[in-house]
């Protein structure tokens, strides 16, 4: 894992935007993986301006959910699938086929998950991916002493999530499961690419870039992961 540390929060987007400009570049018809929550938001702001302002053959291109609360879905705003629908799929005006996402509404989830497993089986490995850490440093619903040899797997909730949830909804929801894509899947990526900003998330980056990589704090998988690379800015930098 590479580390880069951006002035602030607007140059780590426009970063992290270019690289998946140059990938959809590259290969047109790539599979894109982005992390609903709030740090990917101005990623997702640039790259609608950006594929439209230069007028980027995005057609072809498709994107696959990272996650999902169990219990909710597009209809539920914050949910992830509502936060990547209306920051980004819905601006790009993309088509049905473009869109892989988990329904946290699925009465059969481990179907859900065979199905997402055989998406990636047929279009993987995704092409980019972009993440977001979450305060118990996990990734995607990749919680605290997760097994790192999973696929999609549905996940009971760390604490530390359930309190952090509250931030996403206007009204008060308690969920207890996720449905997450595995770290076997996260780390077959050709590029991982975790971004963290602002005070808030300073000690646990610090925790991860000191710690070896243990289970216990699930982005330190990634550590010894040679395609991926950690974006901070200032903020969240040092300790
Ligand atoms: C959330 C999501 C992740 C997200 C992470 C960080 O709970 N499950 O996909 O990347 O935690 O969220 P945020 O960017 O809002 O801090």
């Amino acid at each position: 894992m590479r580390k880069i540390v951006k002035e602030n929060y607007q140059e780590m987007c426009s970063d992290i935007c270019q690289e998946i400009i140059m990938t959809i570049k590259t290969k047109p018809d790539a599979l894109i993986c982005i992390a609903g929550g709030t740090t990917p938001l101005g990623v997702m702001e640039q790259l609608v301006l950006e594929l439209k302002s230069k007028q980027i053959d995005y057609s072809n291109v498709k994107f696959i959910s990272l996650d999902e609360w169990v219990g909710i879905s597009k209809e539920t705003p914050g949910s992830c699938l509502e936060t990547l629908d209306t920051n980004l799929f819905s601006k790009l005006h993309l088509k049905d086929e473009q869109v892989i996402f988990f329904d946290g509404k699925a009465k059969d989830l481990n179907n859900e998950c065979l199905k997402m497993n055989k998406e990636l089986a047929m279009f993987g490995p995704i092409d980019i991916i972009i993440l977001g850490i979450g305060m118990n440093g996990h990734i995607g619903f990749n919680e605290p002493g997760v097994d790192v040899n999973l696929d999609a797997h549905i996940v009971d909730l760390d604490d530390t999530t359930k309190q952090v949830m509250g931030k996403y909804f206007k009204e008060q929801i308690q969920l207890e499961k996720g449905i997450s894509l595995g770290f076997r899947q996260i780390k077959a990526a050709r590029k991982i690419i975790v971004m963290a900003n602002g005070e808030h998330k300073k000690t646990i980056v610090n925790k991860v870039l000191t710690s070896t990589p243990d289970v216990k704090i699930p982005a330190t998988i990634l550590k010894d992961v040679d395609n991926c690379t950690l974006i901070i800015d200032k903020q969240a930098n040092g300790e």
